[in-house]
């Protein structure tokens, strides 16, 4: 099993990728999904700005499009004093393809790493189980 200091290794290097020309803030992103598969991400910023996507999304992007739908871990590395939580649209999506114990470990360029449950990020989600039985 990938440890959290590979995964933050992963992180980092997928952060070298961003294209952050806008906000010349890079963001890398490592996601190991339950079946044990590790997909990468960086954010991907855009001249039009409202359609730049996040390191997290992308690398959720990439696991779900190649059949891993269930996220064990997601680390997220930004180069800032203080670890950069995800956005709320980025902690609304983990949590789409989270488990009970899906860990959201924050890292920086300086060593310093926290780590959360998804439901310490996201209290009270919507999610698919206020769907059932609508419409029917
Ligand atoms: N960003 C991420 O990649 N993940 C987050 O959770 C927060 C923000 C990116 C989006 C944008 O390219 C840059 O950081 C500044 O907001």
């Amino acid at each position: 099993m990938i440890s959290d200091a590979e995964l933050i290794a992963l992180a980092k290097d997928a952060r070298r990728f961003a294209h952050a020309p806008y906000s010349n803030f890079s963001v890398g992103a490592a996601l190991l999904s339950s079946d044990g598969r590790v997909f990468t991400g960086c954010n991907v910023e855009n001249s039009t700005y409202g359609l730049s996507m996040c390191a997290e999304r992308v690398a959720i992007f990439k696991a779900v499009s190649d059949g891993s739908h269930e996220i064990s871990k997601v680390v997220v590395v930004t180069d800032h004093e203080h670890i950069a939580p995800p956005c709320g649209c980025c902690r609304q999506m983990i949590w789409e393809f989270a488990n009970d114990q899906t860990e959201v470990i924050l890292a920086n360029l300086t060593g310093d790493v926290r780590s959360y449950r998804i439901g310490e990020l996201l209290p009270e989600a919507f999610d698919s189980k206020f769907l059932e039985g609508v419409g029917q």
